[in-house]
């Protein structure tokens, strides 16, 4: 086994020093080690496969037969044709994946191991989307840690996670994988889950390196159709899609991943300019590029390559320095550097990129680094990971709305029906990207409510529907089940299999049979409050839409029950915000705040001849940053600590909450700015700074956000940021449609 990285006794030196000094060792032992590479040991070690020993929880053990599939990878990964694997884990068999490359490949270079740990790994977190909806950069760092020290401990090296694909089209089904439409919660989110997986040391072996994808411009698919073309202008990518990749990077994540999409004409795959002028030449990204799966061969389909050679060509030299399953790399590298296709310095620095990652993560130290059974028993499913779970959880709920203050519901004295496809279900609340989820780690909403109510709970769980078709005889049985009780629970929604990967919808509504359902259970004139189940922003109609209230709980993952008592019977007041817009209409789609004014904009009364739809306003029924808790809290109008910014100065907008209630409130104070006059035409409103506090009881209090020169930044026609002198808009208000402006100007 050959090992790199050897330490630097370093006398005085500081960690900064250190970290360069160690930095430039692994340099010289990578450099050397390619020195000594065929090319297709080169080519192995960018070539990444699926893990067929580790998918199965149960994985191989020593001894096992090897299936044809294990047999072949086993033979590629002992023949050097093989540099990493992904999507297994498992301690148990690290060991024995690992021994086949570091004991029996020529050079004994220790193999990558990579996975989709998107929210949690065995402990299932809310999905992304959910959890951004908490508006707390601390809880996702959190959760990506945890989520990073039950990868670690299963032998993996790698997560293909943040995604940070601004998603402004409810549509697209990947919308629940990020963190939303706006831009400035897509940057932080980024940034927290970036340093949530790589912790503070890759070398740790709770370090999972973070894979910011998919890289660019994947969330602006036409249509919100998945893998579909996008076509923007420059300003608009580096506007809005590329910033929180920027983030990330900045924020140290060492790999990312090229999108399926074709941007421009140009399939972000095979596109130079995106993965090397920008990514390298501009932002001086140093980790790897790895293709999304078989998206270098897509390059054919796109009609942009003649054939596999041809892709995996177009893709190198545009900097995909490993490819995703497709296996091109390995088949035609040889050739291509053979017939001087490829100059083989290309190769070398792909080559020498894996391997400086792989020597960051400390991998040639120790190949096996913190897979271990017993650690993997300890913190899999951990008492601390499943609370965090249910925090997460119930700090991810949205309320909507609740009228007449229906919620909090008592835990005695009433009595309940549950209904719905989503009450019993333990298996639809993990939502997509679960794949290693633990099943047994599944609280129902039905096992959280009776957790919650106590032994004496009166509670009926009646199915209704399912999610996309009736069942015989179920509104009958949720009509009767809901005149018998004071309250109907009604958890409606989405299931996973309308929202993730390839899942896109024409219509963002609820399936007309749970429509059919509610507007049964509404008809009995029960109070009705909805839970629901959801990936994506809605469109709410009917009996959903009039109910007196309204949850938004995603999926919410293995706590999910539990997250959602201690909401409805109010242990925890709801505290998150929406980090998309629910439209009122899926014809709105794409419907984001941050939208441009247009030549005629309207308003809501506004009928004729202006930019909207005949049938909605040109608004959201519920609009991003909305969300509601168990106290009203009003805002006085905003103040300006002066009506004038100097150039490069700074100003103080502050506001006074009040709590008319009888509980505390959690607020997220939302600071929004819009540039009046400006030489690109700027969005109604943009997000720039948001801060949570608390107002007591009966009380009030005094919140103050700074408003920054550098807040009011564009980029210009020229594509450089710029700010210009004039009139700008600004509210502090609880979401992206309340709220009256006040104006400052900006002198030079
Ligand atoms: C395809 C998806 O687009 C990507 O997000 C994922 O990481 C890979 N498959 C690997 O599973």
């Amino acid at each position: 086994m050959l090992l790199l990285g050897g330490v630097m006794i370093a006398g005085m030196m500081t960690a900064p020093r250190i970290a360069a000094a160690k930095a430039e060792a692994n340099l010289e032992r990578v450099n050397a080690l390619i020195a000594r590479m065929t090319i297709e040991e080169k080519a192995g070690q960018l070539n990444l496969q699926n893990d067929p020993f580790r998918w199965r929880p149960e994985g191989v053990n020593p001894g096992d037969a090897l299936n044809t599939d294990q047999a072949q990878t086993a033979a590629d990964i002992k023949a050097g044709r093989i540099g990493a694997l992904f999507n297994g884990v498992g301690a148990a068999t690290t060991r024995l994946v690992q021994d086949m490359a570091v004991k029996e490949s020529r050079l004994g270079i220790p193999l990558l191991f990579a996975a989709d740990i998107i929210h949690g790994l065995k402990t299932t977190f809310p999905v992304p989307l959910g959890e951004t909806a908490s508006w707390d950069l601390d809880l996702a760092e959190r959760t990506a840690r945890a989520a990073a020290v039950e990868g670690g401990a299963a032998g993996v090296h790698q997560t293909y996670a943040p995604m940070v694909d601004v998603a402004r089209d409810q549509r697209w089904g990947r919308v629940v994988e990020g963190a939303g439409e706006d831009v400035l919660l897509n940057r932080l989110f980024a940034i927290a889950r970036t340093k949530g997986f790589q912790g503070d040391d890759l070398k740790d072996w709770s370090s999972l390196l973070a894979c910011p994808k998919h890289f660019a411009a994947y969330g602006a698919a036409e249509a919100g159709m998945d893998y579909n073309s996008t076509d923007m202008s420059e300003l608009e990518l580096r506007s809005v899609y590329l910033p929180p990749f920027k983030a990330a990077f900045d924020a140290g994540a060492l790999s990312t991943m090229s999108a399926f999409n074709d941007l421009n004409g140009v399939p972000a795959s095979g596109n130079k300019w995106l993965l090397t002028d920008i990514l390298r030449g501009e932002w001086g990204f140093a980790g790897f590029v790895v293709s999304d799966y078989t998206s270098e061969q897509e390059l054919i389909a796109h009609g942009f390559a003649a054939d596999g050679r041809d892709a995996a060509r177009i893709a190198l030299m545009a900097g995909v320095d490993m490819s995703m399953k497709s296996g091109l790399y390995m088949e035609h590298i040889p050739d291509l550097v053979a017939s001087g296709d490829v100059p083989i310095e290309r190769v070398d620095e792909a080559v020498r990129r894996v391997l400086m990652t792989k020597a960051a993560l400390g991998l040639f130290e120790n190949p096996y680094r913190g897979a271990d059974v017993r650690t993997e028993r300890r913190v899999h499913g951990s008492r601390e990971h499943l609370a965090l779970a249910r925090e997460a959880g119930r700090k991810s709920i949205v309320m909507l709305k609740n009228d007449g203050d229906l919620l909090p519901l008592p835990k005695t004295g009433k009595t309940y029906a549950l209904i719905g496809p989503f009450g019993a279900d333990s298996a639809d609340l993990f939502g997509p990207w679960s794949i290693f989820k633990d099943t047994k780690l599944a609280v129902s909403l039905e096992q959280g409510l009776r957790s919650a109510l106590g032994a004496g709970a009166s509670l009926t769980v009646t199915k209704g529907s399912d999610v996309e078709a009736p069942i015989a005889g179920g509104i009958e049985a949720a009509v009767a089940a809901a005149q018998a009780a004071d309250v109907v629970l009604l958890a409606v929604g989405e299931s996973t299999e309308m929202s993730a990967e390839s899942k896109s919808r024409v219509d963002i509504g609820i399936p007309a049979a749970q429509l059919a359902l509610a507007e049964a259970v509404a008809a009995t004139g029960k109070p009705v409050v909805v839970i629901l189940r959801n990936g994506r922003g809605m469109e709410l109609a009917g009996a959903v839409k009039d109910a007196p209230a309204l949850l938004v709980t995603w999926f919410l993952g293995s706590e999910t029950g539990n997250a959602v008592a201690d909401v409805l019977f109010g242990d925890h007041a709801p505290t998150g915000r929406l980090p998309v817009s629910f439209p009122h209409r899926s014809g709105q789609s794409p419907f984001y705040y941050a939208h441009k004014a247009t030549g005629r904009p309207s308003k809501p009364t506004d009928r004729e001849f202006t930019s909207k739809f005949r049938e909605v306003p040109h608004t959201a029924l519920y609009p991003f940053g909305h969300g509601l808790t168990y106290a009203p809290v009003s805002y006085s109008p905003v103040r300006l600590s002066a009506d004038a910014m100097a150039w490069n100065g700074e100003l103080t907008a502050s506001v006074t909450l009040t709590n008319g209630g009888t509980r505390e409130a959690s607020e997220v104070v939302q600071l929004y700015i819009r540039d009046r006059t400006a030489s690109i035409t700027q969005p109604v409103r943009l997000l720039r700074h948001f801060k949570r506090v608390t107002v007591p009881a009966g009380g009030s209090v005094e919140v103050a956000l700074p408003l920054k020169f550098e807040d009011l930044l564009f980029l210009g026609q020229d594509l450089k940021p710029t700010v210009e002198p004039g009139l700008f808009d600004v509210w502090l208000s609880p979401d992206a449609q309340a709220g009256e402006p006040v104006q400052f100007t900006l002198n030079r």
